[in-house]
């Protein structure tokens, strides 16, 4: 048995549902912890393109248990959107196969549109959200004023609660934002419906997470977004309302540090960015344009266009830092076939000095220079290819440099988008008798 967290190093997107659904084949639970539908996991079976968001990215095998922990803050309308979707693919046959934590603070409308008007006033100072409500619901949680799944079940509670908050909320859209305000009797009722139709999935998560823990089953704990989006660890203010990092499994799901044996970085070949924020290494001439249509790099959740650059190796290695990354996965690799030359940003240069560490200073890094080293590219095509030695040269040694950056080792290459694209060089869970 084994408990896995995996996490994106970078600023999300890395390709985190494709290696989340190949390694659900070897798991007997999948588990998310946190954020919310501002996550957009992608994973391609042939013809059908199904992109999750709030549902781990478990769902498509149909024995496996996927469980939404606490610390994801819940959209029950798009959740139900999700599932209806999933459903007409043929998937989720089987309704027993979602948990939903009853500890899950709950997404409002209000949340959405707190965010949005909040947004357009900061004008161009805004920090370029999903405009999904995530912030705002993550104040109400830790403002201690948020309204959890369990409390759609007390009616009186929810009701009381829903009229305070939608006092307040109306007070601040219509005054402050500009926006629509609400009817708190019409949320309570759409909200009451929402949550009898998942009645029956909504349960202590913590104690069943424990039980698969005690009958020693494999479990995977998906992240969301990525290391450099974190609320601690990321680029402050232009980051996600969560702890993405490691951690934030435990705190999430509701188990103690000492269950979880390995945690995986997964790391896309190069750099992307959605939104606003500092990204050293982003490149704004032709070859950011080439990834950006190789690599298909348009936002899952909000289909912006992602912005491109190279590997930023400074970065990465504060994400294994801060995660404490036992292996990587590698991404996209194939996006790098074409190009004559592959550049590495080892270090930054900030007022003349070349510094190694990672930034604190939202300041300090907007002014950092990347300092590059280069490989050779590789012109193969890489799709077909099932075994390491068969990669070209070049890439091996890209991937070679990579590791020795960073001190972690692959255990993972994908090649494309599709699960046969994918070279499985350790499984993460041990094998089974
Ligand atoms: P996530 O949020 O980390 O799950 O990543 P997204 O799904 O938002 O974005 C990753 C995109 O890259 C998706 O469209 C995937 O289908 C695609 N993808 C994943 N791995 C690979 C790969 O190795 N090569 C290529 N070309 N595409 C990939
Ligand atoms: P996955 O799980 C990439 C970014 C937004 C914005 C910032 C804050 O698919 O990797 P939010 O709506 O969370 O308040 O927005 O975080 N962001 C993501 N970027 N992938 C994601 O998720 C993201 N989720 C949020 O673009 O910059
Ligand atoms: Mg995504």
């Amino acid at each position: 048995m084994a408990n896995i967290v995996l996490v994106g190093a970078q600023w999300g997107d890395e390709g985190k549902g494709k290696v989340v659904d190949i390694y659900t084949e070897f798991a007997d639970a999948v588990v998310r912890f946190q954020g919310g539908s501002n996550a957009g996991h992608t994973v391609v079976i042939g013809d059908k393109k199904i992109i999750l968001h709030q549902i781990p990215s478990g769902i498509l095998h149909p024995n496996k248990l996927c469980i939404i922990g606490n610390g994801v803050v819940l959209d029950l309308e798009t959740l139900g959107e999700e599932i209806n979707g999933l459903k007409s693919q043929g998937f989720f046959q089987n309704e027993a196969q979602l948990l939903i934590s009853e500890a899950a603070h709950i997404v409002l409308p209000y949340h959405r549109s707190l965010d949005v008007g909040k947004e357009k006033k900061a004008g161009e100072n805004k920090i370029g959200t999903t405009g999904r409500g995530i912030g705002p619901a993550y104040e109400d949680k830790i403002s201690r004023s948020g309204i959890r799944l369990i409390d759609l079940f007390d009616e009186k509670t929810f009701k009381e609660s829903l009229e305070k908050k939608v006092a307040e909320k109306n007070f601040l859209l219509t005054r402050y934002l500009n926006q629509e305000g609400f009817d708190a009797s019409v949320l309570f009722e759409k909200y009451s419906a929402l949550a009898k139709r998942f009645k029956a999935n909504v349960v202590n998560t913590s104690v069943i997470i424990n039980q698969l823990i005690e009958k020693k089953k494999n479990i995977l704990f998906e992240g969301a977004q990525g290391t450099l989006l974190d609320i601690d660890h990321g680029t402050y203010p232009f980051v996600t309302s969560s702890n993405t990092v490691a951690a934030a499994a435990c705190i999430g799901s509701g188990i103690g540090p000492t269950k979880i044996d390995r945690v995986i970085g997964v790391v896309k070949a190069y750099t992307t960015r959605v939104g606003e924020g500092p990204f050293p290494t982003e490149l704004s001439d032709e070859i950011g344009i080439r990834l950006k249509e190789r690599g298909k790099e348009f936002g899952a959740t909000t289909g912006r266009p992602r912005r491109c650059g190279w590997l930023d190796i400074v970065a990465l290695r504060h994400a294994i830092r801060v995660n404490g990354f036992t292996n990587l996965a590698l991404t996209k690799l194939d996006v790098l076939t074409g190009l004559k030359k592959i550049k590495l940003c080892r270090a930054y240069k900030f007022k003349g000095k070349e510094i190694s560490e990672f930034p604190s200073s939202i300041q300090i890094l907007k002014n950092c220079e990347p300092i590059y080293e280069e490989v050779d590219g590789w012109q193969e095509e890489l799709t077909g290819i099932k075994k390491y030695s068969d990669l070209p040269k070049n890439a091996q040694r890209y991937i070679r440099i990579i590791e020795k950056l960073l001190g972690v080792k692959f255990i993972l290459i994908s090649l494309g988008f599709e699960r046969e694209e994918t070279i499985i060089l350790t499984s993460p869970f041990p094998a089974k008798n």
